[in-house]
C-alpha cells in the first residue's frame, strides 16, 4: 500500500431543502458581502437564483451576481469576476450551478488576492496562493465532484489549452446538494454527468497501486452509476435516482476512491481535455468516446481489472424501469473484451456518444487531432501515451 494523506474539510449538506440555511450559514461565518456566480441561464429559468437572492437579501446580506459563465469555462470570465469581486469588496463567493460555474468560482477565490490573471495559476507561472475567498456552493448538476474537492479546470482558447489546478484553499466551505435541483438537468447533460462520474471511478480504479478497498468502492460506484444513471436518464423526475447519482458523483472524486493509492491515471481525462478545447464538446460526452477506445488499447495490461469490472457491472439492464430495455438481450461487442461491450452498450442506451463521428467530428480530423494530443502531451500518470498510442486511440474513437 502507498503512503497517503486524507484531508477533506468540505461540509456537505445533502437532501431536499438544504439550501434553506444558506443565508444563516453565511452570517454564522461572519460573511456579509457575497458575489454569486452563475452560468448561462438555467438557474434563472428554474427560479433557483431568485429564491436564493431573496433569502440572502431578506436576511440583510449584500449580494451581487456575476452571470454568463459558459460550459467549458474560460479564464477570462474568472478574471472579470475577480474584478467585480474586488470592486464590491466581496467577503465570500457563492457558486450556483454545475462544474463550470464552481471551477470558475474556485479561480476567483484565489485570484481575489492577486494582481495577475488567474490563468497564471493553471499555466504554472504563479506562486502558490496563500489566501483565498471562502467559497460556498449550490450544486445543480451531478457530474464532476468539484463540490467536494480542491481541483478546478479552466480553458484558454487562445492557446487551445484546458488545464487543471488544485490547492487546499479551494475546497468549498459548505456545499449544498439538493437532488431536486438536478431534476431540471436535460437528458443529455444527465447522461454526460453519469459518464463523467464513471470515468472518475475508472481513472482511479486503473491506477495499478494496490488498494483493494478503494477498488471495491470504485466497482460499486460504477455498478450503482449504471443502475441509477440509467433510471435518472429514463425519468428525470425520479427523485431516488437523482439522489443516488448526485451522491455517487461526489464520492467518485472526493478522495474516497484514491485512498491507499498514490494517484489515479487520468490519461483519458488528458485526452478529453484536448477534445473539449479543440471542439468545445461536453466533458462527459468526450469521456464516453475516449474511455472505450482507451480500454481497447491498453486491454493487455489490465485484463484482471477488466474481469472484475465485468463481474461488478453485468446485470445493470435487469434493474431498468422500462421492461423493453430490461429484457433486451445484452449487446456483446468484442467477445474478448466483454466489459467494453457492456460500457458501450450502456453509454448508447443513456444517449452519450461512443464515437467521434457521433459528435460531428469528421475523419479528416484524425491527423490534426493526433498532432494536438502530441502538442499537449496528453498522457496518463501510469499508462504513458506517445505518438503511436495517440494514433491508435484516435482510430479506435471512430
Ligand atoms: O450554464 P447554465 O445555464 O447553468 O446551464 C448548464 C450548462 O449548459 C446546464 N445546467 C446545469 N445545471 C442545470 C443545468 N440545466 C438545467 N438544470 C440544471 N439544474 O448544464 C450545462 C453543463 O454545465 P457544466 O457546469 O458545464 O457541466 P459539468 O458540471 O459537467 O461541468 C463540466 C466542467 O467541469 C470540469 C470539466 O472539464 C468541465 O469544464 N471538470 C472539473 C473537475 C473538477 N473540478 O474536479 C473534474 C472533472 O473531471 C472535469 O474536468
Ligand atoms: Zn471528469
Amino acid at each position: 500500500m502507498e503512503s497517503f494523506v486524507v484531508y477533506n474539510p468540505v461540509r456537505l449538506k445533502f437532501g431536499e431543502g438544504v439550501t434553506d440555511t444558506l443565508a444563516a450559514d453565511l452570517l454564522e461565518h461572519g460573511l456579509q458581502r457575497v458575489l454569486v456566480l452563475v452560468g448561462k441561464g438555467s438557474v434563472r429559468r428554474s427560479g433557483l437564483l431568485d429564491r436564493l437572492l431573496d433569502q440572502m437579501r431578506g436576511q440583510g446580506l449584500e449580494v451581487e451576481v456575476f452571470e454568463g459563465i459558459r460550459s467549458n469555462p474560460v479564464y477570462e470570465d474568472a478574471d472579470r469576476a475577480v474584478s467585480q469581486a474586488k470592486s464590491m469588496g466581496a467577503q465570500a463567493l457563492l457558486a450556483v450551478g454545475g462544474g463550470s460555474v464552481i471551477d470558475t468560482a474556485k479561480a476567483v477565490a484565489a485570484g481575489y488576492y492577486t494582481e495577475h490573471s488567474v490563468w497564471d495559476f493553471y499555466a504554472g507561472g504563479a506562486p502558490k496562493p496563500s489566501r483565498a475567498l471562502p467559497l460556498f456552493v449550490v450544486l445543480t448538476l451531478a457530474a464532476t465532484g468539484t463540490e467536494m474537492n480542491r481541483a478546478t479546470v479552466l480553458q484558454n482558447n487562445a492557446t487551445g489549452q484546458k488545464r487543471g489546478w488544485g490547492n487546499e484553499l479551494l475546497f468549498p466551505k459548505i456545499s449544498y446538494l439538493d437532488p431536486l435541483l438536478t431534476q431540471t438537468v436535460p437528458r443529455d447533460y444527465t447522461a454526460y454527468g453519469v459518464a463523467d462520474l464513471m470515468a472518475h471511478a475508472l481513472e482511479q480504479y486503473f491506477s495499478p497501486d494496490e488498494s483493494p478497498l478503494s477498488d471495491a468502492f470504485a466497482l460499486q460506484v460504477l455498478r450503482q452509476a449504471m443502475i441509477y444513471g440509467a433510471r435518472a436518464v429514463y425519468n428525470g423526475q425520479d427523485t431516488e435516482a437523482r439522489s443516488q447519482v448526485l451522491w455517487l458523483s461526489t464520492v467518485a472524486l472526493n478522495g474516497t476512491l484514491i485512498a491507499g493509492k498514490k494517484r489515479g491515471d487520468f490519461g483519458v481525462h488528458a485526452v478529453e481535455h484536448v477534445l473539449s478545447a479543440r471542439y468545445d464538446v461536453a466533458h462527459g460526452a468526450g469521456l464516453s468516446v475516449v474511455y472505450p477506445a482507451w480500454i481497447k488499447h491498453f486491454a493487455p495490461r489490465i485484463r484482471a481489472k477488466l474481469e472484475a469490472l465485468e463481474d461488478a457491472c453485468s446485470g445493470w439492464r435487469a434493474t431498468h424501469p422500462d421492461p423493453q430495455i430490461r429484457t433486451a438481450p445484452a449487446v456483446v461487442g468484442d467477445p474478448d473484451l466483454p466489459f467494453v461491450g457492456m460500457l458501450e452498450d450502456f453509454f448508447e442506451q443513456i444517449g452519450t456518444p461512443t464515437r467521434l463521428s457521433q459528435m460531428g467530428i469528421p475523419v479528416e480530423e484524425c491527423a490534426p487531432l493526433v498532432a494536438d494530443l502530441h502538442r499537449h502531451n496528453a498522457t496518463g500518470n501510469y499508462f504513458e501515451m506517445k505518438e503511436p498510442d495517440w494514433q491508435r486511440l484516435v482510430q479506435l474513437m471512430y
